[in-house]
Order: C-alpha cells, then structure tokens, then sequence
C-alpha cells in the first residue's frame, strides 16, 4: 500500500512521490504568504516553485506596500484607498476584493514588521509611506527602492523557520484531478528532468503573470502564464484578461536591460517626464476623469511636493495606463529621446544625497548597466509590459476558484484591480489574498478529513506522456523560434493601443504558432535542458496570449490597460461587464458577465470629495 501521510516520499506512482494538505505553486510573495497561513492553520504545506527560492516578480515592485496606514496623513484610511483602487481600475473592479484589500492591508503591513522586515521611518519613528500614482495620500510603505525585495527576504525567512517544505527549480506541468476535484499535480526537477507527483486536495496557484508573452517586458523567463493555462486546462475560469499594464517607465537603453523597471518612486521623489523639446508633456494629457485632482501647469505641480493638502498632484503622477499612453504618443510623434523613450529627470531637481538615498537601486541600476548618472543627467525611460490584471476568476473572501479544491492569489488572480492597477496595489494584494487563500486552502482540506481524492495511474502516466512529448516528436520547429515569433507578434498587434484588424491578425498569427508548436522538437536529454523547459512553457504562453487576444477583440471601448484605437472611449455598457474565458476540448469560449453589484454604503463613496 502506498505510503501517503504528508510529507513522505514514496514512489507510488512509479515516480517520487509526496502527499501534502495544500500545495501552493509559486513563490513569490503571495506563494509564500499562502503557504506561512495554511501552515499557521495547521495544514502540512510544500511550495513548488520553478526558480530558486527568492527569485520572483514581487521584487520588481519597488517603491512600496500601498496600506491606508496614516502615518504621513492621518485623513488617510482604508475608504479613501478604496475609492482610489476602484477609480485606478476604472470602476471594473470586484468590489469585495478591493474592500478586503484596502480594509486588511496595514494589518499585513505591521505583520511583515513583526516578522522583521526593516521599514524606512518618519522623522516620529513611524513606517515611513511615499507618493505614487493614482493614490490620494502618500500611502506606501517602503525600504528604499527595494520593497519587494524585503517583502521576500521577511517572507523566506519565515517560511524557512516554520520548516515548510519548498520543492525549488521544479516545475509544474499539469494539475491533476479526481472527478471534479483536484487531486494532486505533476511535476519535473528542472535539473535532472525527473518526475514527481503530489497528491493534495487543494493547490493554491500564486505563479504571477504573463509578462514573457511580449519583447519589451519586465518580467523574468519565469513568467509564462503557468498558472494561468493550468486553471483553464483544469476547468477554472478566467476574468479580465485584455487588461494588461504597461508600466510607464522601464529601462530603453541599452537593449540587454531593455525593459528592467524604472521604479514610479522616481516620480514620486519629485522625477518629472521630458520629451526631446524639454516639453513636460503630460500636462496636454490629463483626462476629464482626473482633471479636478491633477495640476495643469508646473508651479502648482511643484509647490505639491512641499504643500500636498492645498495643491493638486503633478500629471506624472496619474495612474500608469494613462502615463503610458502618453508616452507612447510622444514616441510615435517622433518627440522621443535618442534611443526610443522619452526623458525621465530627477537630477535637475532633487540634490545628489537625497536622489541616493531614496533611490539607491536605481542609482545603481543606470550606472552599472547603461553607464548613466541619474544625480546628473536624465534616464531615457519606456512603457514595459508589467502585469496582468486578468487571472483566476475567484471567490473573493477565500480565493477559491469554480474548481473544487484550486486556488488563487496575486498576479495569477483576476478581478481586484479591475482594467488597470494602481502601484503599490500589488504588494498589499499578495499580502492579503496570500493569507487568504492559504487559510482557506488548509481549512479546506482540514474539513475533507482522510477522505482525499484520488491521483490515478492512468492521470499520472497521461501527465508524463504529455511532458515528454518535445521529444518524441521528430523534425519539429525549435521552441525559442516561436517563443520570438510569439512575442514580436504580442508586442506589434495586442500591445498599448489596440485595433480590430490588428487583433484579428493576431489571431490568425496564434493560430498558426499553435499549429507550428504542435510539432516542437528539443535536442538532447531531460538533464538541465532549458529547450526541453521552454518546449513545456511555450504552449501556456501561447494559450494566454490567445485569451488576452480573443478578450481585446470582444471589448470594443477603451478602459484601464484596454486602449482600442477604434473605440477610444470608455462605454457606459461594457463599464458592467466582465469578460470570462474558459476552456474545453482544446476551445476557448468567452462571454459576459455582468459585475458584482457594489452596496449602496460604498457606491455612497464615490458621491463624496
Ligand atoms: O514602480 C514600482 O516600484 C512598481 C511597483 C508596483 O508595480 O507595484
């Protein structure tokens, strides 16, 4: 009989096997809150994660925990950060995730202190919270310019002192279910290329976005929409998936870093945009939605940083997707910077120590890799594709997904940040719906007592024939060609602004990259082989980009990170719908769904100033 108390390996089904309460995927910051609360509610845990642990996109959100702490303005609090969540992602938020996310942040925050992440401080001694686009008040919490860093160093280091089991560089390749219900998942060490099975009763999916689905990008090769193409092929549905956010200011020189983010702390410290006339553009493009809160000319923007009650924010402070656009519109009129950005000057306004402290990566970012000075020149800045915010459709007080048993939290999860998310939204995100789903997963398997679902032989042997497939398959195209393909055809037809034509090329493109990966072929043997790793994460990138496609198609208005040429405005009509995809027999179908109705108690705080 096989051995399947958690935690002990065994080779039940002819491969290494583990038996576990909750397996959570991925390890970044909502990876591994979810697996510290499912062990804080007594479930035995194991994170699986594809990288080495520590290596996540959280560390690319730099400047801060968004938390309506009320440290540097006591009128903040969690009201007004809920409004200005719903307002960033144009009203297409869920509602009850946005309210659980601004109600519970600054309890995470202080529990990521507790735990000893090392806040800057106020002059008073408080957490010390900065300015970012789209907030009201000076609201993140931050440490430096290295935030998420932190938030993952706090986190490891607690995971390592509860001894939760972390199955590192092993990749996941398919979810397994009994019946209706997940039973378990499929596996491979990306070292020696050996399979291994786990059986739970619950997966928390947490593997972030999608960002290597585009050429410019600041994301990591880890970030190929796993989780995403796992909860579609295990029948979960996904939401929101034409939104996709471009952040404002990545790296454009030179092009081996082309991409890397440019935190918005820059322009929270004072840092202003320039196109190549010196013009600080992005006062000709306030939109009407912002106009009353945002300054329309540089003296009022200016006397802000000193006098923030009594005068509106600067314009580079308005929430990313309308800061890109502008953007790219200064680069496509041919006002950009040398290298195809636009200009990004804190030099000629901040003092050389202060520029240093506050923002000690990017100082070293700029030196070391494009030999620039930020504390004397300006940075030649670019829109980059940084997140997603469809994913998961989910339960939005547990994270479960319509799956029995799946959940999902962070990037991977759709609906908190409706059409655009609003930075420093992301850290507090995974904080929140970390714990939330790990506490739900283990409460889950907690009520299913002994009667676990059952990980077939028949799944496991379909699962195996499904990974070795790259190389059975002869005379095949080599995966990086069609990773290439795939990328230029993402960033040239479904990138910043989007039209019908263009999208239904994209399409046809997809098609036919689907059709040239069916026939994909890797050389040599399963021991380290990255052609044989992309073999299997090729397949889920494309998946997600046709859905992000399909999605683009259907939405004819432009809200958040959705800007369709052909439509350029938002409509009253699609401001009440949802877009969900799902899957069957290889298809993807996709309808509308009207959105959660917002109580009347908080529709009443969008009527007040
Ligand atoms: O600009 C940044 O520091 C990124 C933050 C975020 O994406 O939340």
């Amino acid at each position: 009989m096989t051995d399947t108390s958690p935690g002990s390996p065994t080779s039940g089904h002819g491969f290494e096997t583990h038996a576990y309460d909750v397996v959570v995927i991925g390890a970044g910051g909502a990876g591994l809150r979810a697996a510290v609360a499912a062990h804080d509610a007594g479930a035995r845990v194991a994170i699986v994660c594809k990288s080495l642990l520590g290596k996540a996109h959280t560390v690319m959100a730099e400047g801060g925990i968004a938390a309506a702490m009320g440290n540097v303005y006591p009128d903040d609090n969690w009201q007004v950060h809920f409004r200005d969540t719903m307002r960033g992602g144009k009203m297409l938020n869920n509602w009850r995730m946005a309210q659980l996310h601004a109600q519970e942040a600054p309890k995470r925050v202080l529990e990521l202190e507790e735990w000893g992440a090392l806040f800057d401080r106020t002059t008073d001694g408080l957490i010390s919270q900065r300015d970012f686009g789209g907030h009201r008040y000076a609201r993140l919490a931050h440490v430096g310019d290295r935030t998420g860093l932190e938030m993952i160093r706090t986190l490891q280091q607690r995971v390592v002192e509860l001894g939760i089991d972390v199955y590192m560089e092993c990749t996941v390749t398919d979810l397994l279910r009994d019946g209706d219900q997940v039973s378990g998942a499929f596996a491979y060490w990306r070292e020696s290329g050996r399979f291994l099975v786990f059986q739970t009763p619950t997966v928390v999916l947490a593997t972030g976005g999608i960002g290597k689905s585009y050429q410019v990008t600041s994301n990591s090769w880890e970030y190929t929409g796993d989780g995403h193409a796992l909860a579609l092929r295990t029948g979960a549905s996904l939401i929101n998936m034409e939104f996709v956010q471009f952040h404002p200011t990545g790296m454009v020189w030179p092009p081996s870093v082309r991409g890397i983010l440019v935190t918005e702390s820059v322009c929270g410290d004072g840092g202003v945009l320039r196109n190549s006339e010196g013009k600080r553009f992005m006062f000709d493009n306030i939109p009407e939605f912002f106009r009353a809160e945002t300054a329309d000319n540089e003296e009022e923007a200016d006397r802000w940083y000193d006098d923030k009650r009594n005068n509106r924010r600067p314009p580079e402070l308005l929430p990313r997707d309308e800061v890109a656009r502008a953007i790219n519109s200064e680069i496509k009129a041919g006002r950009g910077s040398p290298h195809g950005g636009v200009f990004l000057d804190i030099a000629s306004r901040r003092d050389a120590a202060f520029i240093r402290r506050r923002l000690p990566s990017m100082y070293h970012q700029f030196k070391e890799l494009a030999d620039v000075d930020i504390t004397a020149e300006p940075m030649e800045v670019g829109p980059t594709c940084h997140y997603v915010m469809g994913g998961v459709e989910v339960d939005a007080d547990t994270g479960a997904s319509t799956v029995e048993g799946l959940y999902a939290a962070g990037e991977v999860a759709g609906g908190m940040h409706g059409s655009n998310r609003l930075g420093g939204n992301s850290l507090s995100d995974l904080l929140v719906f970390g714990r939330r789903a790990g506490l739900n997963a283990a409460y889950y398997a907690g009520r299913m007592g002994s009667a676990r679902p059952a990980v077939s032989d028949q799944a496991v042997k379909a699962a195996a024939e499904h990974a070795l497939a790259p190389f059975t398959d002869e005379g095949g195209e080599n995966p990086y060609t069609i990773q290439k393909d795939l990328q230029d055809l993402m960033q040239r037809l479904v990138g910043i602004i989007r039209k019908k034509e263009e999208l239904e090329e994209s399409l046809t493109e997809l098609q036919s990259l689907n059709r040239r990966a069916e026939n994909l072929t890797v050389e040599g043997h399963r021991q380290y082989n990255p052609g044989w790793h992309l073999a299997l994460d090729l397949p889920n990138m494309l998946r997600v980009s046709e859905c992000i496609a399909r999605a683009a198609l259907v939405r004819e208005e432009s809200r958040g990170g959705h800007t369709r040429d052909d439509f350029p405005k938002p409509s009253e009509e699609w401001g009440t719908l949802n877009l969900v995809l799902t899957e069957s027999g290889g298809e993807i179908s996709i309808k509308e769904q009207p959105l959660p109705v917002m109580p009347g108690e908080l529709r009443q705080l969008f009527e007040e100033k």
